[in-house]
């Protein structure tokens, strides 16, 4: 089976550059979201990556043209997923909503079309087995910011299917990223290694052992690491954050994954990185 067109739910962050990247590579993509306003503001974010690219001389302008034509911001579901052959979700990190995303993407998607979640850490399992196709449900995780980041994690899991993890590994493939194969676990691989690491940095910094900037510089200069841990915070999202480290505390039960208490206040204070214009660091907003 091969994918010749491609539906994104969500356009937020994820949802806009993981339609971004597979217009770059072709698809045509349809981009679906609750509200006109967050269609617009993925589309919108869209424009402003490509512009970026075309400024640097990394891409010619009727191609950056082109790509933008490629994607269809909508708000209508039924018409986003007609005719796709994979659907990536990348709504919200709330089990329920994802199972309720599931439950319609099944009812309402072609029977071959496989089913992807951009989830930073839930159970694929879980979502999967609210559908009548649990072996064509996978998880196919990005990296933010997804138009840069090369690794693609491919989440299998508990029935996916050796095709559709075989596709999906095709597809990612043709985005020029490069995925790596994961069993499902919580936080699969990558995420169950970085976020107790900025959870540490966290620490470090409520117990005022050093400064924000500080840390960052140790990070940076000490482990060549391209930006500190509490910009990444700041980037990745202090609230996807805390629900990765939630889930990796409730699901493996270990105190080494108990999110920092700082993280908890600063998510419920309305600070969370760069998307509300303040986090560990201010950002003009
Ligand atoms: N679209 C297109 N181009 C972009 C861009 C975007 N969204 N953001 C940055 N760029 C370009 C810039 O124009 C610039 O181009 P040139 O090199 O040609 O000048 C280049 O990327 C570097 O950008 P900046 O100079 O603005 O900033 P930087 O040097 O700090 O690089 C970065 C940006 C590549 C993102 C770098 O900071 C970095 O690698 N950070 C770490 C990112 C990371 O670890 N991400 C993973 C987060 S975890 C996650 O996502 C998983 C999860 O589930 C939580």
């Amino acid at each position: 089976m091969e994918i010749k067109k491609v539906c994104v739910l969500g356009a937020g962050i994820m949802g806009s550059g993981i339609a971004q990247v597979a217009a770059q590579a072709g698809f045509p993509v349809a981009m679906r979201d609750v509200e006109d306003r967050f269609v617009q503001k993925g589309l919108a974010a869209i424009k402003q990556s490509l512009d970026r690219i075309v400024s640097k001389g990394k891409m010619e302008a009727g191609e950056a043209a082109a790509v933008t034509g490629r994607v269809k911001g909508t708000t209508d579901l039924k018409e986003a997923v007609a005719d796709a052959d994979l659907v990536v979700e990348a709504v919200i990190e709330v089990m329920e909503v994802k199972k309720i995303v599931f439950k319609e993407l099944d009812a309402l998607c072609k029977p071959t079309a496989i089913l992807a979640s951009n989830t930073s850490g839930l159970s694929i399992t879980e979502m999967a087995a609210v559908t009548r196709r649990p072996e064509k449900v996978i998880g196919v995780h990005f990296f933010n910011p997804v138009p840069l980041m090369k690794l693609v994690e491919l989440i299998r899991g508990f029935v996916t299917s050796d095709e559709t993890l075989a596709v999906s590994k095709a597809f990612v493939q043709k985005l020029g990223k490069t995925p790596i194969e994961v069993t499902e676990a919580p936080g699969f691989a990558v995420n169950r290694i970085l976020c107790p690491m900025i959870n540490e940095a966290i620490f470090l910094y409520s117990e005022g052992v050093a400064s924000a900037e500080d840390i960052d510089q140790g990070m940076v200069l000490g482990a060549n690491h391209p930006i500190g841990p509490l910009a990444l915070a700041d980037l990745v999202g202090l609230d996807t954050l805390l629900h990765v480290l939630d889930g990796l505390h409730c699901e493996l039960g270990e105190d080494k994954y108990r999110p920092a208490p700082l993280l908890r206040k600063m998510v419920r204070a309305g600070y969370l990185g760069r998307k509300s214009g303040k986090g560990f660091f201010a950002y003009g907003k």
